[in-house]
């Protein structure tokens, strides 16, 4: 399980606390990131919500729901974050790192350099919408991608029917500055997007 430092939200960091093992608490939520012995979490969260999540992700490959695919994963998960990629990071009711996962954040595609910005993703279990439960989560991840990760810009997409993933980052304060047409390829055939974006309040030099 993962030993986890501090959440710091919020702060400004040097490289080295850019690949440290991260932990956010909010008041409901512990966001954590997972290592492979908790494959079987994850894969009870995929198992439980396949059919909520089909319309909104990518065609999963045949092993996706195995134990031996989220070892794998969760290891190369863990690699991709001390090499500063991307952080993948998952929820579970607060202190309960091995209870249910409820949901996902992933901050994918991080670039540095001129750019410093990085893509958002997130997923929640079906039976806890409704509750402000992923406004919360990523609110505290914001906070982390701006402060210890300091990065400049978050882009998050959204199909265009989806008006709960819309709703949540509007309220987050994203701003629409695109679309594309047969974007990505969701659910089993290429579909249009909504770009999104949110920009650090804060001043952050690459
Ligand atoms: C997108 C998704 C994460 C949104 O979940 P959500 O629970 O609606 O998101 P929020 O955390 O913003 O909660 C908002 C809801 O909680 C309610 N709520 C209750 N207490 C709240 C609080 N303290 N703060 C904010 N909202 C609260 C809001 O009224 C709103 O309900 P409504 O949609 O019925 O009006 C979820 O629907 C999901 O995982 N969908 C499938 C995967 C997906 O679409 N991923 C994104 C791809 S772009």
């Amino acid at each position: 399980m993962t030993s986890a430092t501090a959440a710091r939200t919020g702060a400004s960091a040097s490289a080295s606390d850019r690949v440290s093992t991260v932990r956010l608490d909010t008041e409901r939520l512990s966001i954590v990131q997972l290592g492979p012995e908790a494959a079987a979490q994850v894969v009870a969260y995929y198992r439980s919500n396949a059919h909520h999540l089909a319309p909104w992700e990518p065609r999963r490959p045949e092993d996706f729901f195995t134990h031996d695919y989220w070892r794998a994963s969760l290891a190369r998960q863990l690699d991709d974050a001390t090499a500063g990629r991307a952080l993948r990071l998952w929820l579970v009711a607060r202190g309960d790192d091995h209870g249910p996962v409820l949901g996902n954040v992933g901050v994918t595609s991080i670039e540095r350099g001129p750019l410093l910005a990085c893509r958002l993703g997130y997923s929640l279990a079906e039976a806890r919408q409704g509750q402000g439960l992923m406004y919360e989560a990523l609110q505290a991840v914001i906070a982390h991608v701006f402060g210890a990760m300091a990065l400049h810009r978050i882009e998050a997409g959204h199909l265009p029917e989806n008006t709960r993933s819309a709703r949540l980052l509007r309220r987050l304060g994203f701003q629409p500055f695109g679309y594309s047409r047969d974007y990505l390829h969701i659910a089993g055939s290429w579909r249009d997007h909504v770009h999104n974006a949110l920009t650090n309040p804060a001043p952050v030099t690459p």
